[in-house]
């Protein structure tokens, strides 16, 4: 039994992977803003899995918040008076949307996104790979997503960072008994299109896959090992075609397929 830290834990992917996680007999720690729900998220797992849940309300466009996080992630069993167990595994996960073109946007909100999905993955990663790596053992999940390889808006920049920069740590971390990987989903039913107001009338149910498939195949690529992992055949061929295509090509699909 190990502990894991999730961000983004009260919604979507986050709060699939805390109950899958819980089920497999993980002890959690769970990030997100909104207390109540992380407080409620929080019972339900305890009452339903018998394992210990930890909580942490933090805002992660803020580094304040993101240092209380990185605290968390850096305690290794080893120190004085120390009651809290290690991390074993960091899912990061906590992200949203943004439908609105970069150069029409508010500039606050753009770099709060940078923050949550880039500054938070890169500060929240560099605490885990140094405690986890004096352990000997312990892996990073940091959920990228298919639209890295779109040519779409700063999100699929992040994204495209997000997987850049763990194909880099699970290459530096080779060998140390530690690994990296890096999730890519297509669209999945959560609460992240109707946060970000987007009308997805028009999408193809077939295009669409669900939490539980996208969190199990990822969990399951995490213990084989594996950096990169696109959950669902699909989106494998999709993903295929994306990287092999003309950039021009990739560049009109994005501009069609944007929300
Ligand atoms: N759904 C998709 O189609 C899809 C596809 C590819 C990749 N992804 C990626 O999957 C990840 C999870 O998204 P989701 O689809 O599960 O969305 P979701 O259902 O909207 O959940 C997002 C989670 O992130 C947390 N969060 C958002 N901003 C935060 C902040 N500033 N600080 C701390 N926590 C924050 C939210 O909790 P609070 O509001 O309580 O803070 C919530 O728990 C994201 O990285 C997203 O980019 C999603």
């Amino acid at each position: 039994m190990g502990t894991a830290l999730v961000t983004g834990a009260t919604a979507g992917l986050g709060l699939e992977f805390a109950w899958q996680l819980a089920t497999a007999r993980h002890h959690l720690v769970l990030v997100a803003r909104d207390e109540d729900r992380l407080d409620e998220v929080a019972g339900q797992l305890r009452a339903a899995a018998g394992v210990d849940v930890e909580v942490i309300r933090a805002d992660l466009s803020v580094p304040d918040d993101v240092e209380r996080v990185a605290e968390r992630l850096r305690v290794t069993g080893e120190e004085a008076g120390e009651t809290r167990r290690p991390v074993g595994l960091l899912v990061n996960n906590a992200g949203f949307g943004n439908r609105h073109r970069f150069v029409k946007d508010d500039l606050d909100t753009q770099l709060q996104a940078l923050d949550v999905m880039v500054r938070a993955v890169l500060v929240l990663s560099h605490a885990a790979a140094g405690q986890m790596k004096h352990r000997g053992r312990g892996a990073i999940l940091n959920v990228g997503s298919v639209a890295a390889l779109l040519g779409s808006g700063t999100y699929a920049a992040h994204k495209a960072w997000v997987r850049a920069f763990t194909e880099g740590l699970a290459s530096e971390l080779r060998g140390t008994g530690v690994t990296a990987t890096v999730v890519a989903p297509g669209l999945t039913h959560t609460e992240f299109h109707a946060r970000m107001h987007a009308d997805t009338s028009g999408l193809p149910e077939v295009a669409w896959l669900d939490a539980p498939r996208v969190v199990a195949d990822a969990l399951a690529d995490v213990r084989r090992g594996v950096v990169l992992s696109t959950p669902s055949l699909r989106y494998k061929a999709a993903s295929a075609f994306l990287r092999l295509a003309p950039r021009g090509t990739v560049r009109a699909i994005a501009r069609q397929s944007r929300l």
